[in-house]
């Protein structure tokens, strides 16, 4: 008989690499993946690029005629690695930047920018079998969820692996304190705004990954995973 399938909620901290375990994940049980800090991070892209941003102010109610002109789709790369696309343009490397990075909390922050990512990423989920990264998955968006986990790791662990990524894709000015500065920012934003602040479902398995090895962690949401599926059957 076919396993049913189920949702897994991944929540947590900025900079934990829950992206990166979600994606190794779905990949494994061959679900499908949506990163919604991707969805977040789209719309500001879109705010910055139409000039809807001034220092830490948004004109929100331009912000609000011009959501529905903003359609955000995922698309697989050459190495079926999920991609992500404004408008039908690949917006992948340009959402990543220290200058979205920015602003993205405070994008985040709108109540009608939330309920709108929130009422998509519950149509793109609504048949299960979705692997879902973000910050209200197993809170807001599916608090049915079979599986949640609350990724956590100590913040200059974090600044650490965002400021190599960084590095990695060419980015030489910016400083591991501005990094830092920008995860423990971020932090602060995400947990104590109004709007579905970041908190852990009561349900949700914490996994602190800071001083967990990839093949660890792995290892780890895999024999959850199975765990679970296996009690649901
Ligand atoms: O996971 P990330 O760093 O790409 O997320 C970018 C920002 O979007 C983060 O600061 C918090 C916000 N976010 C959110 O509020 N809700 C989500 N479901 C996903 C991300």
């Amino acid at each position: 008989m076919k396993k049913k399938k189920i949702t897994i909620a991944i929540d947590g901290y900025s900079s934990t690499g829950k992206s990166t375990m979600a994606k190794a994940l779905a990949k494994k049980i061959g679900y499908a993946y949506i990163d919604t800090g991707a969805m977040y991070r789209s719309v500001t892209l879109y705010c910055l690029d139409k000039g809807l941003i001034e220092g830490d102010t948004v004109d929100e109610t331009a912000l609000e005629a011009a959501l529905p002109k903003i359609k955000i789709t995922f698309k697989p790369n050459e190495e079926g690695r999920s991609e992500t696309y404004l408008n039908g343009k690949n917006v992948e490397k340009d959402i990543r930047s220290m200058r979205v990075s920015d602003k993205v909390s405070i994008i985040a922050a709108i109540g009608f920018v939330r309920r709108d990512m929130v009422r998509q990423q519950q149509a793109m989920g609504k048949n299960k079998g979705i692997v879902m990264d973000g910050r209200d998955i197993g809170t807001v968006v599916f608090p049915d969820a079979e599986m949640k986990v609350f990724v956590t790791a100590d913040a200059e662990v974090r600044a650490q692996r965002r400021y190599d990524e960084l590095r990695g894709k060419g980015d030489t000015t910016t400083t591991y304190e501005e990094v830092l500065h920008n995860v423990t920012e971020r932090d602060r934003i995400d947990t104590t705004r109004a709007e579905s602040p970041l908190r852990q479902a009561e349900d949700a398995l914490v996994l602190d990954n800071s001083h967990l090895t990839f093949e660890e962690q792995d290892k780890w949401l895999i024999d959850t995973f199975e765990r679970i599926t296996k009690a649901k059957k």
